[in-house]
C-alpha cells in the first residue's frame, strides 16, 4: 500500500472525443466518483445544434450529472446555463482548453488572459443558475505572470462552487510537468474545494499529488484513456476500497499484474464499454468506439500491430469483436 493518504473523490477528467456517456458510465463502474462531459460549445448549444446536445446527454446512473461548456461570449454562456438547468446537477465552465480552434475565439484557457471578462462570465452564470457553477482552469496563459491564484479568489467571490486546476499554463499545453506546488497555493487561498489535475497516472502519483496539494479531490485524464480501471486500482492501492472490482470477482479474486490479468481486466472493461455504448446509442454504438478500441490495447504485447489492423475497421460491431478477440488471444 502506498502512503497514508485520506480518501478524496477521484474525478474522470472531461476529455473531448473520449468521455462520451458510455465511457463515463464505465468509469463510474470502475471507481470514478465524479464524471464530467467533454466540453461543449455554448454557441452551438444556443443554436440547438443536435450533435452538441448529444454531447451533454444525461443518464440517471450518472449522478451528479455535470455538463461542461465553453465559449468566449458571455450571453451565450449564460443562455447555455439556462438551457441546461433542467438536466444538470452542476455546470462546469471551461477555462483550460489550449486548442487553437477554441482559444482563437478567446474561449477556454485564452480567457485567463482577460481576467475581468472571465470573472464577469462566472458571475453572470452563477446569477442565472439554480445549480452550482464550477470552473476548470490552468495556471494562466503563460504570457506574463501566472494568475490562477488571483482568479481562483475572484471566481470564489462571485460564487463558483468548486475550482479544478490543471497545473500548466496555456502556453505549455502538455509540455513540462503539472506544478502541484502552485495548486497548493490555490488550495490555501480559497475556501471552496480545489481539485488537483495534471500528471496523476497511478496510486503513487495520486498519493504524492494529494500530499503536495492538499486538494479536495484528484482529477485523472490521459491515464484513464483506455484504462478506466485506474480508479479502482488507485483506490485499492491506497487502501480506500475494500471491495473487489467486477473483473477480479469474475476471475476468482486474482490480481497478479501479468499480461494475462491485464488482458482479463481490459476484456471485462471493453465488453462493458461495448454494452453501454450500444445501449446508449440505439444499439448501434458511437463513432468513438474505434478510438476507444485503439486506446484499450495500448501497452500490451502485439498491441501495435493489432492497432494497424484495427485502423481499417470502421464498423462498430466489427471493432467490438476484433478488440475482444485480441484480449482473448492474449490470455492464452
Ligand atoms: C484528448 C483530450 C481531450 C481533452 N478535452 C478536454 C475537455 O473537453 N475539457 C477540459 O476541460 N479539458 C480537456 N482536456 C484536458 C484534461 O481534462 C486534463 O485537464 C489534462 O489532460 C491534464 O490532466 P492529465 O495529466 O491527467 O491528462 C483534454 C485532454 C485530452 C488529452
Amino acid at each position: 500500500m502506498v502512503g497514508e493518504a485520506e480518501p478524496v473523490p477521484l474525478f474522470l477528467a472531461p476529455m473531448s472525443g473520449v468521455t462520451d456517456l458510455a465511457y463515463r458510465l464505465l468509469a463510474r463502474e470502475c471507481g470514478a466518483d465524479i464524471t464530467i462531459t467533454e466540453f461543449t460549445a455554448a454557441a452551438a448549444l444556443t443554436r440547438q445544434d443536435a450533435r452538441s446536445w448529444h454531447k451533454v446527454e444525461c443518464d440517471p446512473r450518472e449522478n451528479p450529472f455535470i455538463p461542461q461548456i465553453f465559449g468566449g461570449n458571455i450571453d451565450e454562456m449564460v443562455k447555455s446555463c439556462d438551457l441546461l438547468q433542467e438536466m444538470a446537477d452542476m455546470i462546469d465552465l471551461n477555462f483550460g482548453c489550449p486548442a487553437p480552434k477554441v482559444t482563437r475565439h478567446c474561449a477556454g484557457a485564452a480567457l485567463m488572459g482577460k481576467p475581468d471578462e472571465l470573472v464577469e462570465m462566472v458571475a453572470q452564470c452563477v446569477e442565472i443558475s439554480q445549480v452550482p457553477i464550477t470552473v476548470k482552469m490552468r495556471l494562466g496563459t503563460g504570457n506574463g505572470a501566472t494568475n490562477a491564484l488571483e482568479l481562483a479568489k475572484r471566481v470564489e467571490d462571485v460564487g463558483a462552487s468548486r475550482i479544478c486546476v490543471h497545473g500548466r499554463t496555456l502556453k505549455q499545453r502538455y509540455s513540462g510537468e503539472s506544478d502541484w506546488q502552485a495548486i497548493r497555493k490555490i488550495v490555501n487561498a480559497v475556501d471552496v474545494p480545489v481539485i488537483a489535475n495534471g500528471d496523476i497516472v497511478d496510486a503513487d502519483s495520486a498519493a504524492r499529488c494529494l500530499e503536495i496539494t492538499g486538494a479536495a479531490g484528484l482529477m485523472i485524464g490521459r491515464a484513464a484513456i483506455g484504462r478506466p480501471m485506474i480508479f479502482h486500482q488507485i483506490k485499492s492501492e491506497l487502501g480506500w476500497n475494500n471491495s473487489l472490482p467486477q473483473w477480479m470477482e469474475d476471475n476468482g479474486g486474482d490480481d497478479v499484474d501479468t499480461t494475462a490479468i491485464k488482458a482479463v481486466s481490459r476484456l471485462w472493461a471493453w465488453r462493458r464499454y461495448v454494452e453501454l455504448d450500444s445501449e446508449v446509442n440505439d444499439g448501434k454504438g458511437s463513432k468513438n468506439r474505434l478510438r476507444h478500441g485503439l486506446s484499450f490495447t495500448k501497452g500490451l504485447p502485439g498491441g501495435k500491430a493489432f492497432r494497424i489492423h484495427l485502423h481499417g475497421n470502421r464498423k462498430a460491431d466489427e471493432v467490438a469483436k476484433s478488440v475482444e478477440k485480441f484480449f482473448i488471444d492474449l490470455q492464452q
